[in-house]
């Protein structure tokens, strides 16, 4: 409600004087609000507005911030690395140990750091290109793996086309990927059939099109298929961390040759990690040696640098922890059940997906087999009605679709307020 923010109203003039639409960002437009939030402070799962207000945050900077707003231990050694170097292109005392501690979690021998999760699936692209000799990619329609040209693209009409609202795009990214809805092995056998795609690119459940889950069985013929043709599976868990310790690929057995992680992996600093195997790193060194001298288009020189190494330490250590995941996983499924409950209680035909600390209440009775199936489920009006709704009431979800993510610091308190609200949505919908 515009009138119980004065403060926000007289920042958001000052905020248009400089910045494109007065924002830093321009998705930060994307709740659609009259002015977007302006913040005064994060702290666990909390928000607070330079108006005072506070918010339960079930949205978590869309997954930067999945393990709570400055987790202490990383906080703490934030401020302990600030004083002793933040950048130095070279490796620290505690890189040794963010490997080792990497190689343990996610069971692979070999990584690298990059400054985001885009970055990090742009250097696994090329890398797999580079190997493999090949130039194709193949993913699955409607998946987002960040801003990276080569996998902005859909399949429209069976025809592999970029993704509209691109801006200032020039390569046509569409002549060298692929693309076949997920859960659909017929076409990714297809796909795969003529040994001429290098990587494919995916997350082990979809959770850009709303979420999709794999039917039984298909990754294990996605990677018998990918092992058969030569083409390296590429498992994105960015997301997908919220499943688990391990992330998803480990819950489904899935074996990875490259594994990224992104967002979240260093407590919410700005930094990602791709992991690959042994016999991988043997065959980059390769490329490495015989490639020409110059620049590989891989990197930047803030990758890997001290600040976001001691966030990796510890964020992998202290804050990933076994407990912290046990308290996310079982509050996030009280509040899938709390919205199933409400739901079937006013008999809405409406349902509600859940992974780990991950929900998406979703606009139909059963869930999508595809993304296809999954957008065109989606009903932005009603999503931005309950998200403003929510809003107003102090609880925050993701603007993108209705994706609500339960973080170590969330209490039982906010699940009961978002809850509460969403019931009075219900009644007051109706
Ligand atoms: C699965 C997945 N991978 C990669 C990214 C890119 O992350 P970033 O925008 O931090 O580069 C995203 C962003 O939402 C994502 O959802």
């Amino acid at each position: 409600m515009v009138h119980e923010h004065p403060e926000t109203l007289r920042r958001d003039k000052a905020l248009r004087q400089h910045w494109l639409n007065g924002v830093p960002m321009h998705w930060m437009t994307d709740w659609q609000l009259p002015t977007p939030l302006i913040l005064r402070e994060a702290s666990g799962s909390t928000l607070v507005d330079v108006d005072g207000r506070s918010y339960a945050d079930f949205c978590l900077g869309d997954t930067g911030a999945m393990f709570g707003h400055s987790p202490p231990a990383v906080a703490a050694a934030l401020q302990h690395q600030a004083a002793h170097g933040l950048t130095c292109m070279l490796p620290t005392e505690q890189t040794a140990r963010v490997g080792e501690l990497l190689a343990e979690r996610f069971a692979l021998p070999f990584w690298q750091i990059t400054q985001t999760a885009t970055d990090a699936n742009r250097a696994v692209l090329r890398w797999a290109r580079a190997i493999t000799g090949r130039q194709l990619i193949l993913v699955f329609d409607g998946c987002y793996h960040g801003s990276l040209e080569d996998t902005l693209v859909r399949l429209e009409q069976g025809r592999v086309v970029t993704r509209p609202g691109q801006i200032g795009q020039v390569a046509d990214f569409a002549s060298h990927a692929r693309v076949v809805e997920f859960n659909d092995v017929t076409a990714l056998e297809a796909a795969l059939a003529d040994n001429a795609v290098a990587c494919l690119l995916a997350e082990p459940v979809m959770t850009n099109a709303g979420m999709v889950l794999p039917e039984p069985g298909f990754w294990n013929q996605v990677r018998e298929l990918c092992s058969r043709h030569g083409t390296l599976l590429a498992i994105d868990e960015t997301h997908t961390l919220s499943s688990g310790p391990r992330g998803h690929a480990q819950r489904l057995g899935l074996q990875a040759d490259f594994l990224i992680a992104g967002k979240a992996i260093a407590g919410g600093m700005p930094t990602a990690v791709y992991g690959f195997t042994a016999d991988l790193a043997r065959r980059m060194e390769r490329v490495l040696e015989t490639k020409p001298s110059g620049h590989s288009g891989m990197g930047t020189t803030l990758s890997a640098n001290a600040l976001a190494t001691a966030a990796l330490v510890a964020c992998l250590q202290d804050v990933m922890t076994d407990a912290a995941y046990a308290h996310m996983l079982s509050l996030s499924a009280t509040l899938a059940e709390g919205l199933r409950k409400r739901i079937s209680n006013r008999a809405l035909p409406w349902h509600v997906t859940s992974v780990g600390a991950r929900s998406e209440l979703v606009f139909t009775p059963t869930p999508a087999r595809t993304a296809r199936q999954s957008l065109a489920a989606a009903s932005p009006e009603l999503e931005r009605l309950l998200h403003l709704y929510l809003l107003n009431r102090g609880v925050l979800v993701t603007p993108f679709h209705n994706m609500m993510l339960v973080s170590p610091a969330t209490t039982d308190a906010q699940v009961q307020s978002l809850l509460d609200h969403f019931d009075e949505f219900l009644h007051e919908l109706s």
